[in-house]
């Protein structure tokens, strides 16, 4: 086993490994162009060895916005034909050529946490991003939190591509048109750890629809065939906005604006809330049905400010029976599988997220308990993309890059677990 400085080298050779000038794939093969939240995981754990690289990654990511202030989820720098859907296939006509949804906005929060740990350089890269930053929140607070809460209109949105919460609503998709396409991810990884064929047809088929609706949002609003309100999305904007309002304070700009969406989130917040079941849930904007699942997304209410003991109770119960948490899905439920990406395993970066919004909210043995849990999974079992939380069993991409970013950013002993601000 790697000691804590080995594990640190490795780590940094793996962001150099995946470095493609200016930004890093998150793991070659599988998954060979810039993703968007990837990257700002990507940016926070390569500032701690060379910020300058970091901001840099920043920066590529941001410089992709669309005029509409959205953020996409893919930017395709250099065609690779190992991946579908490419370019062709979204067909955007943006340049750099990019897909055409989005993806869990944790760069303002990743930027907080660069700037207060650059003195240097710091105030002068977020002076340069904020207007970006924020013109991609009102993009989200305009086009998507119709309901209160965040909306997806892809599963690939929410990052949680094949998540539980999604089932009820996908299977209202008719995919029956999708016509012939060959998946490039089961010839990287074993399909057992990837999205069935069922959910791809369906996500294959939300891509076609969106292109014919030529990525209009409000087309894709109100003919969509997808619109689900997601408690990971919800409460990452929530964050998001809270560190977006910090660093607007840091540059003596005003933060009204940015206040009154974060109130807007914490009512919205509440329509997640699943009575029956006691606990944030996923809601099918077409149908108003809850998807009736626990997820670790659930688990982000204190990401979000919006934390209660009923989720705590849920957490405790999640944690006794998970020997390398934080699963995916509650193992309680008949859906859950180890291996199945988003139905089960452990993510290093939910993790992080997770601890994060314990030590906002001033539970900091739960925020030390989690982040040892992690660092020995990866210690034990090295930097993968995702973990069986039974066994630790490393699965999908290997080497990946937010896995290494959220080590030397958070998890390693040696980690500068900078998270205060104001
Ligand atoms: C994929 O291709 O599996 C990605 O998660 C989509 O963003």
């Amino acid at each position: 086993m790697l000691n804590t400085q080995e594990l640190d080298q490795r780590a940094r050779e793996i962001i150099r490994q995946n470095d493609m000038g200016g930004y890093t794939v998150p793991t070659h093969g599988l998954y060979p162009y810039q993703w968007n939240w990837d990257s700002a995981f990507s940016a926070w754990g390569t500032a701690t060895f060379d910020t300058t690289t970091g901001w840099a990654e920043m920066e590529t990511l941001m410089n992709a916005q669309w005029d509409t202030g959205m953020v996409p989820h893919i930017v395709f720098h250099k065609l690779d034909p190992g991946y579908f859907p490419g370019p062709d296939v979204w067909q955007t006509g943006h340049t750099p050529p990019t897909s055409g949804i989005t993806q869990p906005p944790v760069a303002a929060s990743m930027v907080k946490l660069m700037m207060l740990d650059d003195s240097e350089n710091g105030l002068q890269k977020a002076r340069d991003l904020f207007p970006k930053l924020k013109a991609w929140h009102a993009w989200f607070m305009r086009e998507r939190c119709e309901s209160g809460a965040v909306a997806i209109m892809h599963p690939w949105e929410s990052g949680r591509d094949n998540a539980r919460d999604w089932d009820g609503a996908m299977a209202n998709i008719d995919p029956s048109n999708v016509g012939e396409y060959t998946r490039r991810d089961t010839s990287h990884v074993d399909s057992s750890m990837r999205p069935t064929k069922e959910d791809y047809d369906r996500f294959i088929t939300l891509v076609h629809q969106g292109r014919d609706l030529h990525w209009d949002q409000s087309k894709i609003r109100e003919q969509g065939y997808f619109r689900v309100a997601c408690p990971g999305m919800t409460f990452i904007l929530m964050r998001a906005n809270l560190d977006l309002a910090i660093i607007a304070k840091s540059l003596g700009e005003p933060t009204d604006e940015i206040d009154a969406w974060s109130e807007t989130l914490q009512k919205g917040a509440t329509t997640l809330w699943n009575a029956e079941r006691q606990h944030y849930d996923s809601l099918d904007l077409r149908t108003g049905e809850f998807a009736g699942c626990l997820s670790n997304a659930s688990f982000l209410c204190w990401y979000g400010d919006a934390g209660n003991d009923t989720m705590f109770e849920h957490y405790e119960r999640v944690l006794s029976i998970s020997k390398y948490p934080v699963p995916s899905l509650d193992p309680a439920d008949p859906h859950f599988d180890s291996l199945r990406y988003w139905r089960g395993p452990t993510w290093g970066i939910i993790n992080t997220l997770i601890g994060q919004g314990f030590h906002y909210n001033g539970y900091d043995d739960k925020a030390t308990t989690l982040r040892k849990a992690t660092a020995d999974l990866i210690q034990e079992h090295g930097f993968a993309e995702y973990f069986d939380p039974n066994n630790g069993q490393p699965a999908g991409g290997s080497d990946f890059t937010w896995t290494a970013a959220i080590w030397l950013a958070w998890a390693s002993p040696s980690a500068p677990q900078t998270l205060d601000s104001e």
